[in-house]
């Protein structure tokens, strides 16, 4: 489908992914809406170009949702709840922001006329799948997360809209994606404490864990290659990773070396880092190569640069909300 220069609004456009699809769309002439209450996004991150507005709001708040979305040809639906690890903490937060906005944002697109939209899924939806690389096509029958909970619901509200009120959607299942403006996950956590002592590194699990990551450019580019040329189903379901994974302990010796440090390293233990935690990822991505999609930067380089934006940018992101 082609949406270049049309109307588009993104949810959690401050956000880190977000916020570089309001960039890339900017370059293809778009006009866009933000949406974002700046829990965990950045009004630093927010693309300043005349063609873009900002919205600060809640999607929890439907009246205001319903206002925004007047005009708009597309929604990208990336606001959420990102955190995996500490949902059992908070067990009603992913329902809340997971489950209840998704559903908030397509009454609004009901209310306004809006059929088309790309969502922010996860890799994590395969729980522990028994198929390595695992395509889309892989049964996820039992859940191990509330976070991945929250996001096959939220699917199926897609789904469910898309065949009973004619919308198109596309779910985008991502591994965890690195680079510029990152501000969760594994990296900014062993950067913070080894800050504070570099000398040592206290390690979630046995370190053997194995997990995919992307660069956030390269997913980038995967979302738009999969509108631009994918739309012929009403529920179009893409995995978006790279072929290759990479251990946590060999994540910590790249970690490491980039940062000048050698710490000694604490186990938690066990084969899992929390409960939720997944021992592998790895995404078959056949069906997006076959779109000529392909990635361009290796894990290494995408650790190194999510390591050089947090040096760079370390006052913002330490700084007290
Ligand atoms: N980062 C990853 O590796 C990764 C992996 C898999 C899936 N995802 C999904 O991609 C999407 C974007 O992730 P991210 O890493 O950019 O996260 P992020 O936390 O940086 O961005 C989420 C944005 O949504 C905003 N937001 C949250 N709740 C809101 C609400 N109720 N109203 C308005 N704004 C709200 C936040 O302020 C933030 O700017 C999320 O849906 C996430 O679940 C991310």
């Amino acid at each position: 489908m082609q949406i270049s220069g049309e109307s588009v609004v993104v949810t959690g456009g401050a956000g880190f992914i977000g916020s570089h699809i309001v960039n890339a769309l900017v370059a293809r002439g778009n006009r866009v809406t933000v949406i974002d209450n700046l829990t965990t996004g950045y009004r630093e991150f927010i693309d300043t170009s005349p063609s873009v507005r900002f919205l600060e709001g809640d999607l929890l708040d439907q009246t205001f949702l319903d206002k925004s979305f007047a005009g708009v040809k597309f929604v990208f639906h990336l606001a959420a709840n990102a955190d995996i690890k500490d949902g059992l903490s908070h067990p009603r937060k992913d329902v809340e922001q997971n489950i209840v906005v998704t559903q908030n944002v397509l009454e609004a697109m009901r209310a306004n006329g809006v059929k088309n939209i790309a969502f922010s899924s996860t890799g994590s939806v395969y729980g522990e799948p028994e198929i390595f690389p695992t395509p889309e096509t892989c049964p996820f029958p039992v859940q191990t997360s509330l976070y991945a909970t929250s996001k096959v619901s939220a699917e199926g509200l897609l789904s469910s809209y898309a065949g009973g009120y004619g919308f198109k959607a596309w779910i985008f299942r991502f591994v965890s994606m690195l680079g510029p403006r990152y501000t969760h996950g594994h990296v900014i956590d062993f950067w913070r404490k080894l800050r504070r002592d570099p000398t040592r590194l206290a390690v979630l699990g046995d370190g053997k864990q194995k997990k995919s990551y992307c660069h956030v450019e390269d997913c980038v580019s995967a979302i738009f290659t999969t509108i631009d040329k994918a739309d012929k189903d009403d529920v179009n379901i893409y995995n978006i990773g790279r072929p290759d994974t990479l251990e946590v302990n060999e994540s910590i010796r790249i970690i490491s070396k980039t940062l000048g440090v050698t710490p000694t390293l604490e186990y938690s233990g066990g084969s899992r880092g929390w409960v939720g935690d997944s021992p592998m990822i790895m995404l078959d991505t056949t069906k997006l190569r076959a779109l000529g999609w392909a990635p361009k930067y290796s894990l290494e380089d995408s650790i190194v640069a999510t390591l050089k934006f947090l040096n760079d940018n370390a006052a913002l992101v330490e700084k007290t909300r």
